[in-house]
This record gives C-alpha cells, sequence and structure tokens, in this order.
C-alpha cells in the first residue's frame, strides 16, 4: 500500500506518472518536524537501511551522511556524500519494514546513523516536497510497490547487451578500427566502441570533426557491416559560438538558461564558454532531443549523455573575480601565509561547480522562473528524458541506448546510468556490486560501471577479476581516461584467460537477457540482496559481497589482489559452476554453509540454485552471432524449469505472450 504526505507547494518533478491522491494524518513511522524541515525515525539496531542508488558504501546505507545533490564527483572514496545522482528511495528493513520516496528536486540530505547512531534524518532545504510511504509483508514487494509507482524501467535493445570498448582517447576512425581489429583477431567478442568527446569539432554536440571522421556515415557503415555500433557522447553544455547552428538556435528561441538579468547563463565546460539548454522547458528540452536526429541520420542508435548534473567548470562572473583577486595578489610581497595560500588555492578550486552558481541561473517552467539550485537535480533526467523521448517521435519502432551520468528517480524510464568516474581501484570493483542492489530497487536496471576502472592506472589482474563481475552486468564496458594506463584487454598478457571470461558473457546472454527484461517488466530486482531471499538467515542479513542474478543465480566475485580465492557463503544448497580458461563449466554440488572457494584468475565461478536451469548459448563473436534459440541448459533438480523471454530485440512489443516460454531439463 502507497501513501503520499505532500508539504508545501511542491514543484513537479515527473518521477512518478500517476500521481496518488494525497493522505491527511500523520506520516507512519517518521517524526515530521516542520520547522527544521526534517523526517525523523528511530532505528532498531538489527534495521537495515537500503536504497539511496547511486552512492557511496555499502547496500546497507547506516552508518554515513548521504545527499542527494548531483555532482560530477570523481574520487568516489568513503567520505563523499554525494555522486551523480539524487535516488531518494530508501527501504527500512527490521523491526518495522517500511519503504520511503521522497518526491523533492533540491538538495535533500539523509543522515542514517552518522550524527546519532540509531537516528535516521531526512532533511530538506526547503518544506515542499511529497512523501510516500509504501508498506507491504515483504522488502520484495516494497520494493515492487515502488517501482510499480514510478513506471516501467527503460528497456535497451539487445545489442546493447554486448561487450563495449571505451576509452577517452580514441580521436578517429584509424582509432576505432584499431580496436575492432584487435579484438577481431583475437577472437574477443565485442559489439560497441564509444567515441569520447574527441569526435566532435571542438567538443560541439551533435557535430563530427571531419578530418578525423572524413565520411562519418560511410565509417558507421562500414563498423556495422562489422556488427559494431558506434555510441557517441553527448554533453549538456553547448559552446558558445556564432555560426554553431546549435547555438544560433538556441540564443534565437530563448532555449538557454538565464541570469538574473535575463541573459543567456555561461559557465565553462570542455569547450570553454557554454551555455545550458532549459532542460525543464518542455518546447527547449523537444528542441535539444530534435539534435540528435543529425546523428541517427547518420546510422548511429546509440548515445551517452555525460557531463550533466550539470557540471560547470567555471562561471563567468566567478573566473572573473578570481582573476582580478590574483592579479592584485600579484602587487603584493608574494609571500602567502597559511591563510593567503588558502585563501589563493581556493579561488581556483571553489570555481568547479560552486553551490552559489548553482543559485545564479534559472528555468523557466510553465512561464515562471524558477531558480536552478532549487530544481538542480532534475537537470540530467531532463537531458536524458530529451533524449529518451525524441527517440520515441524519431524512431518509434526502434530501440536506441541511452545511457546518462547524472540521474534521479524518473529518469529511468527514459534510459540507464552508468556508475561515473570510478578508479582502477579494488575497492571500486566491490562498489560497482553493492551499488547493482540499490540501483535496482530504484529502477535503473540498464548500468553497470567502467571496467577496469576509470581514472589512475589499472593492473591487469584488476581488470580480469573485474570483467568477472563486468560481464554479469547489462551495461558492460571497459573505459578509461585519457592519460592512464591503456586498458584494451588485448593489451595485456592473458589473452586467453579475457577471451574465455568475455566469451562465457555471450553464453550467458539468452539468461541475461531474459532476466533483465522479467524484471523491467515486474518491477523485480535484477540483483538482488541475500537477505531478501532469506529474509530469517541472519548471516545473509550482513552479506554485502554475494547477490543474487535472477531467480536462478549467485554471483560472488573476486574483489581482492592476489586473492586466490575467496570465502562464500551458501544459504542454500547450490550448484557451483566453474567456467575455467578452456571454455569448459564444471558443475559441483556445495551444500549451504561456509566455502572456501578456489578462483584463479581466469576462471569465473558462479552459483546455481536448486530447482533452477540456467540457459547458454552458443557464445558468439557479437550479439548479432548468437543463437537465441540454440541453447543447451545446465540443471539443478530433474524437475527443474525456466521461464525464458526472448523477443526480436529491438521493437518494443515487450509484453507480447509469444516472448514468454518455459523451459525444462532435458529439453530445449
Ligand atoms: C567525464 C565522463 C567520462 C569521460 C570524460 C570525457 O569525466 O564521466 O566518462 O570520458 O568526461 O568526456
Amino acid at each position: 500500500m502507497i501513501k503520499r504526505y505532500s508539504f508545501g507547494h511542491v514543484f513537479q518533478t515527473d518521477s512518478i506518472p500517476v500521481i496518488p491522491e494525497a493522505q491527511t494524518g500523520a506520516v507512519p513511522y517518521m517524526e515530521v518536524n516542520e520547522s527544521e524541515m526534517s523526517l525523523t525515525y528511530t532505528m532498531d539496531p538489527e534495521d537495515i537501511v537500503y536504497g539511496l542508488g547511486e552512492n557511496v558504501r555499502g547496500i546497507n546505507k547506516r552508518g554515513w551522511i548521504y545527499e542527494s545533490k548531483c555532482s560530477d564527483e570523481s574520487k568516489h572514496l568513503e567520505d563523499r556524500r554525494s555522486l551523480y545522482a539524487a535516488h531518494n528511495f530508501i527501504v527500512v528493513d527490521g523491526r518495522e519494514k517500511f519503504g520511503l520516496f521522497i518526491d523533492y528536486p533540491g538538495i535533500l540530505t539523509f543522515d542514517v546513523g552518522y550524527t546519532e547512531l540509531s537516528t535516521l534524518k531526512i532533511t530538506a532545504s526547503d518544506w515542499n516536497l511529497d512523501v510516500y510511504v509504501i508498506e507491504e509483508d515483504t522488502v520484495t514487494d516494497i520494493i515492487r510497490s515502488f517501482r510499480r509507482l514510478i513506471g516501467r524501467s527503460y528497456i535497451a535493445p539487445l545489442w546493447a547487451f554486448g561487450n563495449g570498448q571505451s576509452r577517452w582517447g580514441y580521436i578517429n576512425a584509424e582509432d576505432v578500427r584499431e580496436v575492432v581489429r584487435k579484438h577481431r583477431e583475437n577472437g574477443i567478442p565485442l559489439d560497441m566502441v564509444y567515441l569520447d568527446i574527441d569526435y566532435m569539432e571542438r567538443f560541439k554536440d551533435f557535430t563530427v570533426n571531419k578530418e578525423r571522421f572524413p565520411d562519418f556515415a560511410d565509417f558507421v557503415k562500414e563498423m556495422k557491416d562489422q556488427h559494431i555500433r558506434l555510441v557517441p557522447i553527448i554533453d549538456a553544455a553547448v559552446k558558445e559560438e556564432k555560426g554553431y547552428s546549435v547555438y544560433d538556435e538556441g540564443i534565437e528561441k530563448g532555449y538557454f538558461c538565464t541570469n538574473e538579468a535575463g541573459k543567456p547563463f555561461v559557465g565553462a565546460v570542455w569547450p570553454g564558454r557554454s551555455l545550458f539548454t532549459d532542460m525543464l522547458n518542455k518546447e527547449a528540452r523537444d528542441w535539444f532531443g530534435d539534435q540528435y536526429k543529425v546523428l541517427l541520420d547518420q546510422g548511429i542508435e546509440g548515445f551517452w549523455n555525460d557531463m550533466n548534473e550539470p557540471s560547470i567548470f567555471y562561471a563567468e562572473d566567478r573566473l572573473a573575480d578570481a582573476l582580478t583577486e590574483i592579479a592584485k595578489m600579484q602587487d603584493g610581497e608574494q609571500n602567502l601565509d597559511l591563510d593567503a595560500f588558502t585563501h589563493f588555492k581556493n579561488l581556483v578550486l571553489d570555481l568547479s561547480a560552486n553551490p552559489e552558481d548553482y543559485k545564479k541561473f534559472y528555468h523557466t517552467v510553465n512561464g515562471k522562473k524558477i531558480r536552478h539550485d532549487q530544481v538542480h537535480n532534475l537537470y540530467g533526467y531532463n537531458m536524458t528524458r530529451a533524449a529518451g523521448e525524441a527517440f520515441e517521435r524519431l524512431e518509434p519502432d526502434k530501440r536506441i541506448l541511452i545511457f546518462s551520468r547524472a540521474s534521479c528517480i524518473g529518469m529511468h524510464r527514459y534510459g540507464g546510468i552508468w556508475q561515473g568516474d570510478n578508479k582502477s581501484y579494488w575497492a571500486h570493483l566491490l562498489m560497482n556490486l553493492k551499488m547493482l542492489a540499490s540501483l535496482n530497487m530504484c529502477g535503473f536496471l540498464y548500468t553497470g560501471a567502467d571496467l577496469g576502472g576509470f581514472g589512475s592506472d589499472t593492473t591487469e589482474d584488476l581488470v580480469m577479476r573485474w570483467y568477472a563481475l563486468g560481464i554479469f552486468t547489462p551495461l558492460m564496458r571497459n573505459h578509461s581516461e585519457m592519460g592512464t594506463r591503456r586498458q584494451e584487454v588485448y593489451r595485456f598478457t592473458d589473452l586467453e584467460g579475457f577471451k574465455n571470461i568475455i566469451g562465457l558473457r555471450y553464453k550467458l546472454l539468452p539468461y541475461l537477457y531474459s532476466e533483465y527484461m522479467k524484471a523491467v517488466l515486474r518491477g523485480d530486482l535484477m540483483f538482488r540482496p541475500l537477505a531478501l531471499d532469506h529474509p530469517d538467515d541472519k548471516r545473509c542479513r550482513t552479506i554485502e559481497d554475494q547477490l543474487y542474478l535472477g531467480r536462478e543465480l549467485m554471483i560472488a566475485p573476486v574483489y581482492e589482489q592476489n586473492a586466490r580465492g575467496r570465502y562464500v557463503y551458501l544459504p542454500e544448497r547450490m550448484k557451483m559452476l566453474r567456467c575455467t580458461r578452456d571454455g569448459r563449466i564444471e558443475e559441483t554440488i556445495l551444500e549451504k554453509g561456509d566455502h572456501y572457494v578456489e578462483v584463479p584468475l581466469s576462471d569465473v565461478v558462479f552459483f546455481l540454485r536448486e530447482g533452477h536451469l540456467l540457459p547458454l548459448s552458443r557464445g558468439g563473436r557479437c550479439v548479432d552471432d548468437v543463437d537465441f534459440e540454440d541453447l543447451s541448459v545446465i540443471s539443478f533438480g530433474e524437475d527443474a524449469e525456466y521461464e525464458y523471454y526472448h523477443d526480436d530485440g529491438f521493437t518494443r512489443d515487450y509484453e507480447n505472450p509469444a516472448n514468454f516460454r518455459v523451459i525444462r531439463a532435458g529439453q530445449k
């Protein structure tokens, strides 16, 4: 049961498609303090607090303070309070069981036992919000109800479940050709190569650099003939440049955010001085969405939307002030003591994403001006919505791949997200795993992290272990930052090992796609904490390094360097499946309890639950190669059966009953 409680004048976020009637009376479970603008709950020592989607730390969010504030946050360290998203949904599971969603576009704080160990306190920056309380018998049902409330998650095309290779640094067609050639030569499956900002002409959205890609449409076709899709990046900010059609048109029509004086607000991102489309204004949003057509017309079928928190390197006024002040310092003795040096340093460091700058520009919604900071968390959502809505208009019979960096709940209907600029840290491999569960709760199913780590130099073993997790995530992409060690798998020594691990992804595709689609269509979790299926098993309530994947599988990746294996807890009897470096899958039955499992670097070990069955394809060098009908099965139990979902992978007839069928052990 879902109850909505409304306070103040609520801005319509469109996080929820059909808003239920508001209740009167007190909000259950929570103590509301309007003058403090807070909601408080006293947690029991045994309570788990799930949720908050994309954020740092564990699946159980207790013990830290989080902020819903979409931020360009590249460190992902434990002391951060927010990443790129604002996912305001939590579930308390313990003495009492309920879900809580705060529909609110501004900055919110979730203090989950940080200030006081047993106090959960949610504080808003103003008191105009909707509070949803969700009560069901189980955590799974609470999440299901919530997911029904927020609407069906985005569905990616089937090809987007292939292996993708990316790097900030593939600058021309030759670079891309080489990536494809190396994968094909070495028999490593590949479906996508991503184009980062260098494909554009001086970082201008919806342009292609003609020197680097002389005939882009031809090149897109050349790649597609090899079953490779190019996936270009689109940034939120539009370069200020007369003669650049997107800029000229946006100015002429008044589609950019404005400052207090009503002039376009100027901040800088990759191209230098830039403007920000008013994504909250429907007309401007439609216009921005229509811009994708220029690339769709050249054969592009997928995009990633970036820097849409929005990230601002500097605002023009702040830069001018900082430069003036630094110039003044030049006249002095140039002997900076601690305070003076800190001031000097901060003049530069505070330029980027300064909270004060978010108070300096405005959106126009239904003819009314709204200051950006009050609706900050809706920006990335609406950029991706611009794209998603445009794709429905422009390509009604085709699914287009789109995923975003910034998001809030609601955006999950229009696109997926990637987990942003992680680093080549072992800790970030584990964070990738944990975040999958939290993201699924908030409706984000097409998701994954930069495999191998985006920032910092990686190592071969980290990349390999990361792939052993990444092959299970819907978005599977190796991406890295310019200047870091190259990390395409063919650069390393154990090519056979990589080939085997990535090859397994293609064998698992029928299962992964089927589980993804069922989770989307039914509001279920594709990745689940163990405790959701074993609420009475105390051990499961604290396990954060193993997840269920669909009804059938459990994954338990190795996430420590030099580990030769790991301890795995089985809440029930399971069949351990070990994919060895020659591509065989060994099956061993293990009893309920703790097991030390050896996992050599190039093996992938995962688990099949009793009474269940896993369908496998024969693999392929790309998704187009995979035969989704020619399946073998691994079963655990004679009566095991599997509900298999398959469709054509690119049209939108998702609910057609013909897409579902039951596979039984001993049958195809
Ligand atoms: C941002 C993105 C990253 C991309 C880079 C350059 O940091 O998060 O993925 O490579 O910008 O476009």
